[in-house]
């Protein structure tokens, strides 16, 4: 299916660390902008009808990720511009970068470990944490810092905003890029 070309047709997807806050800024921010809001979790949850720890147990941590890009191609093929929200780990795949790079303005909400630890709760789709969250989403932090940036149009610092400061930061940058 033909992607959208112009810019202001383009897909806004939020990536980042868990705890990011992707789905509930997502959320309000496709809200304000009378757009769809997809989330890349929900859709292979949906789709399997599976929990993603369900999916880690049963078959793995590369199956889940093949779901996930799955998950990624479909909502990017969304005919009308939505707000995605992209599970954290869609960047470790080279061609899901190379399909956001191409094909969606893409906004990376940026905080620290330590922050993102204090968020997270537990979770039945983060089955990644285990007993030690913070010590967990430092080495993520260490591996994928640069895979985000390397798809991200924007950067979004999160740690001291609130959801709805977020959103308004988001709402100005993507102005700025349409
Ligand atoms: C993961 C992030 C989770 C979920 C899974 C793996 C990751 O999604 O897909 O637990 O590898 O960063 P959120 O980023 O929505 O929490």
């Amino acid at each position: 299916m033909a992607r959208p070309t112009e810019s202001s047709g383009r897909h806004l997807v939020l990536v980042g660390m868990m705890g990011s806050g992707k789905t509930s800024v997502g959320r309000r921010t496709a809200e304000r902008l009378g757009r769809p809001f997809l989330d890349s979790d929900a859709h292979v949850e949906a789709r399997t009808g599976r929990s993603v720890r369900e999916i880690f147990e049963s078959d793995g941590e590369a199956a889940f990720r093949r779901l996930e890009a799955e998950a990624l191609d479909a909502a990017l093929d969304a005919p009308d511009p939505a707000v995605i929200a992209a599970a954290g780990g869609v960047v470790l795949d080279a061609d899901n970068r190379a399909r956001l790079r191409g094909s969606a303005t893409v906004v990376w909400l940026r905080a620290d470990p330590e922050v993102l630890a204090a968020r997270v709760g537990s979770s039945d789709h983060r089955p990644l944490l285990g007993d030690d969250p913070e010590r967990v989403l430092q080495q993520m932090d260490r591996d994928r810092r640069h895979l985000y940036q390397d798809v991200a149009d924007h950067v979004i610092d999160v740690g001291t905003r609130s959801v709805e400061e977020a959103v308004e930061t988001v709402l100005e940058v993507l102005e700025v890029s349409e």
